[in-house]
């Protein structure tokens, strides 16, 4: 088998490169899709739900997927400087990105809303980190503006490149399903996302009905399927514009990887919901953490509590039938729980502290001995 470099090597037949462009990769794609066989039978629903962990990219999200096709795309053009606005894990993903190319990179956060396994990866990979006083969507203003007067390419999913990384997803999901899920959940915070997959599950629907044309690569020609999923986006109560229909000022969530309230792909998201007969939900946060401990305690699958919000949201319309049983889901699980040990230590028991004796280690182990 050939050493898998990342998704612009195994899907270049279906991105904008060709055979000059300077691919910046780092193993990226291929992430694993994971079925829960546990919570199937823990909490009795009749369908099958896989999520797609997308936490085990090389930075940790599914950021990785859009800044490989980004940075690329940028280093190809001759930029040596790229910027972005994030609540994490964009920054995370654009630092290590940028020094593999060795350009400079410059990320904007808002100060003490981001997560800490995040802001250390922005700060390890020698990004220039500057935090607002401000929130996400001020930071996205701001680097609009200072873009257009500062030779500096944006990284964030206005950038169309990144979406063109991002809808590889549903190609994989495709090749390891044998054809498109009946739903597809994710988190929405800026709907760059699920326009993505949109954009992916389009292009491999498209394709069963076209002729593939010859020079089409051995794996070109797997992804083809026979439908597209409803689409279903799910947003925290806090920070819920699609929930409201208009944007929110002052977005508030535990889930802070999703604290926006002006959506950059705002119209395209209503356009995926329209044409995959798909909806938008919220769960409140508590709703959220307790997905999250859900998958981590019984599933072994610790993701950070934004991506929870996706299986949060299909529990409780499988629970309202909203769903119908017997129903393929998929659901992303968009980072790694390692990126937010802050939040996880919270809602967790502390360990036991005993003296170094065996006997004080048999006395806890057979306490909790069922
Ligand atoms: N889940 C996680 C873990 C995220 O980091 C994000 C976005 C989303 C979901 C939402 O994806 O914006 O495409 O709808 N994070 C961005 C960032 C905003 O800066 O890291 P979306």
């Amino acid at each position: 088998m050939k050493h898998y470099t990342g998704l612009i090597e195994r899907y270049r037949g279906r991105l904008p490169v060709s055979a000059s462009t300077p691919v910046i990769a780092l193993g990226e794609g291929n992430t694993p899709l994971i079925e829960l066989k546990n919570l199937s039978r823990l909490l009795h629903f009749d369908a099958r739900i896989l999520v797609k962990f997308e936490g085990l990219n090389p930075t940790g999200s599914f950021k990785d997927r859009g800044m490989t096709m980004a940075v690329t795309k940028a280093v190809e053009a001759g930029s040596k400087a790229i910027i972005c606005a994030s609540t994490g894990n964009t920054s995370a993903s654009a630092a290590a990105y940028a020094a593999r190319a060795g350009i400079t990179s410059f990320v904007l956060i808002p100060e003490g809303k981001i997560a800490f396994g995040k802001l250390s990866q922005a700060m390890m990979h020698g990004a220039v980190v500057i935090q607002i006083r401000g929130n996400f969507d001020d930071g996205m203003r701001l680097v609009q503006e200072v873009a257009r007067d500062v030779p500096v390419t944006i990284v964030n999913s206005i950038n169309p490149y990144r979406l063109q990384g991002q809808k590889t997803a549903a190609f994989e999901i495709i090749e390891e399903l044998g054809d498109a899920p009946d739903f597809h959940a994710l988190p929405v915070g800026n709907a760059g996302n699920i326009t993505a997959h949109w954009i992916g599950y389009s292009e491999a629907a498209a394709l069963a009905t076209a002729t593939a044309p010859d020079n089409m690569s051995f794996s070109d020609k797997r992804v083809f399927s026979s439908k597209r999923p409803m689409m279903l986006g799910y947003q925290a109560s806090g920070s819920a514009p699609f929930m409201r229909g208009e944007m929110v000022t002052h977005p508030e969530t535990v889930a802070t990887a999703i604290r926006i309230g002006h959506p950059m792909s705002w119209t395209q998201a209503w356009k995926v919901r329209e044409e995959s007969s798909g909806w938008f939900g919220e769960r409140s946060d508590e709703e959220i953490l307790q997905v999250q401990k859900l998958l981590a305690r019984h599933e072994g699958v610790f993701c950070e509590p934004a991506s929870a919000t996706s299986v949060a949201g299909v529990l409780r319309d499988l629970e309202e039938g909203r769903i119908p049983s017997g129903s393929t889901i998929v659901c992303t699980l968009t980072g790694h729980g390692l990126k937010d040990p802050d939040t996880a230590i919270a809602q967790s028991s502390r360990p036991v502290s005993v003296d170094a004796t065996r006997q004080a280690i048999e006395s806890v182990i057979l306490s909790n001995m069922d």
